[in-house]
Order: C-alpha cells, then structure tokens, then sequence
C-alpha cells in the first residue's frame, strides 16, 4: 500500500548544475537578472549573491506556492527583487512588450524537489494522492481530467512521445477499461492500472513501472513543450547585447528544442548552399556558449541522482 498524501516529507531542493549555471551566467553587479522558473530560490540566490548587492532579480514561477520561499528570498537577497506569478511563455512576452531588457536569464525545467515532495499536488506514483499534477492549480485540466477524458489514441500518443513508453498502447486500452467502471481519481488508482497493464518482468527493470507514463501526463498537463518554444524567441528578445541566456532541460524533446532553437539562433547565412553568393544579410542572433549540453559531473550525481538527466545549454547574445 502507498504512504498516505497527509504526510508530505520536506526535502530541500537542490539546484542543479549550480556552478556551471553561475559561470555561463556569469551575472555582473548592476544587471538584470530574470529567474524564469523560481521553484525553491536555490539558483535564484546563487544569482543574486553573484549581483554583490546592486541589481535586479526578477523571478517568474507560475506555481503560487512559492510565494514563501521567494519572501524568505527576498529578505536575504540584499538586491532589488520581484516575483510575477504566471507561465514564463506569458510573463516574458509581456516583459518584452513593457521594453524591460535582461543580462542574464535563467530557464530551468520541469518541477521542483518541493512540488514532488508535497503528496497532495499528484505529481509522484511514489504516494497516494488526488491525480492533479497541474503546476498552475488554476489551470483548467489537471491530470484526472485528461486520464478519464481523452480518448484511448490521445492517451497513448501522450505516454509514447513524452514518456518513450513501451507499453503505450496497453496502458491506454486498460485506463480505457478502468474507467469505464468508475473514474480513476487518484496516483494510486493510475500505478495500479499501469502495473496490471504491462508484462510482469517488465515491473522490475528501468525504475518504477509507472515513471515513464506520470512523466508524459506531467508533461501533457503543463504544456511544458509548447511553453518552452513559445518562451525561448521572447526571451532571446528581452536580452540586451552580450546579455546571457541558459537552459536546464530534463527530458531529450526539451534539449531538442533548446538545441534547435540556439543554432538556428546562432547561424549566419541562411541562403541555399549552391548560392554563388550571400542574398538573404542574415545575421546571427547569438553565439552558443556550449556546443555540447553540459552534464552533471559524478559528485553533483552522487550528491543528488535527481540532476541525472540535466542538461545545460547556454548562449549570449551577439
Ligand atoms: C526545476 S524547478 C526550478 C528550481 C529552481 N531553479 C531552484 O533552484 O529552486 C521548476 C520550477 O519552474 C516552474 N515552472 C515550470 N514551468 C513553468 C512555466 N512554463 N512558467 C513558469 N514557471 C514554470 C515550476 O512551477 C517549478 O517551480
């Protein structure tokens, strides 16, 4: 039976690839520093200490909850600091369309330590809770509404493409059974349905049995793909020449994106190879900082196994 959502643990998160963010960054006094995705605060002060008293920080996290840790924040951050609740894709195209300009932007992924930790938001197979999983509890579908609503195709194209789940289709057809009877409301409702949908050898190997298809609901529910691409133009936009950008991806459609976007951002001439000579003038936007995403090294690893799938990318704006 799984532990029960009314005893949250408290772990404290980590920020991941810390040092390496704060090098890439390598935010001076006196810039403006927006921390697009605020979660605990951890890089958020790292940053700040970075600005040595003079500066801006401006968070954005479109989870309300971290509103204490952004006063606990605040009071230690000894530099000007303000957090704007809501979606980074909607907050930084409004900073853009408000002319405020940024040195150094930060973007990093997916949920925090916290909001895994606390049982009652849905996000862990690991506890029973209601099937929520939404980052924004205001936003109008949550995990629960997905799981009994979309229809069985949907379902497994989800787990398939955010989750690279094997047993796609055979989990979809058994949610489809299951609610058939009643509703699946809870995490421990989906565990269960997934562990009987799968081949029994398949339960032990790879991690838990329902990581993979809890990973892609997530990631369906949040939009958290469309989010990212929407976000990444706005926030090359806000940056001021030679101004930073860095992303800490944990999902390979996430690096993707992020990869894409930067050398395409990054490229000069964009006329057909078999021009004689250069039609189209374009420039390029920014020059890549990492030619490879950087990865978490084995003590960052040993100290904590949830950095295992980061993968940093940073550019600067030429
Ligand atoms: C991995 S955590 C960030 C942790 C943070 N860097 C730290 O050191 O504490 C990701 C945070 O970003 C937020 N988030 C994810 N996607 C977002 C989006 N599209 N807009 C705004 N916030 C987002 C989540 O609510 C979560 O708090």
């Amino acid at each position: 039976m799984l532990p029960n959502a009314s005893h949250p643990s408290t772990t404290d998160h980590v920020p991941v690839l810390a040092a390496e963010v704060r090098e890439l960054l390598a935010v001076q006094p006196e810039e403006t520093v927006v921390d697009c995705t605020f979660g605990a605060g951890g890089h958020a002060a790292l940053l700040a200490q970075d600005l040595r008293g003079l500066g801006k920080l401006i968070a954005i996290d479109v989870d309300p909850t971290v509103r204490p840790a952004f006063e606990r924040f605040r009071r230690h951050a000894g530099v000007q600091t303000r957090l704007l609740r809501g979606n980074f894709a909607v907050v930084l195209s409004q900073l853009a369309g408000n002319d405020v300009r940024a040195d150094a932007i930060l973007i990093d992924l997916g949920v925090s330590s916290m909001q895994l930790d606390r049982p009652e938001r849905g996000f862990s197979y690991a506890t029973d809770a209601p099937l929520d999983m939404r980052m924004d509890p205001s936003a109008p579908e949550s995990a629960r509404d997905l799981v009994n609503e979309a229809d069985e195709r949907e379902l497994a194209s989800i787990f398939r493409r955010y989750g690279e789940e094997r047993y796609a289709t055979q989990i979809a057809r058994a949610i489809g059974r299951r609610r058939r009877d009643h509703p699946i409301t809870r995490t421990a409702d989906l565990v269960d349905v997934i562990k009987g949908a799968i081949p029994t050898p398949a339960r032990f190997g790879d991690g838990h049995p329902a990581k993979r298809v809890f990973q892609a609901l997530r990631i369906a529910v949040n939009d958290e793909l469309g989010a990212l691409e929407s976000a990444l133009p706005d926030a090359v936009r806000i940056l001021r020449p030679g101004g930073r950008l860095a992303v800490i991806s944990f999902h390979s459609l996430e690096d993707r994106i992020v990869k894409r976007f930067l050398r395409e951002q990054a490229r000069g001439c964009i006329c057909p190879p078999d021009f004689p000579i250069c039609t189209c003038g374009h420039e390029p936007v920014v020059r890549e900082l990492t030619r490879r995403a950087v990865r978490p090294g084995a003590d960052e690893l040993a100290a904590n196994p949830r950095a295992s799938s980061a993968r940093l990318r940073a550019a600067v704006k030429v």
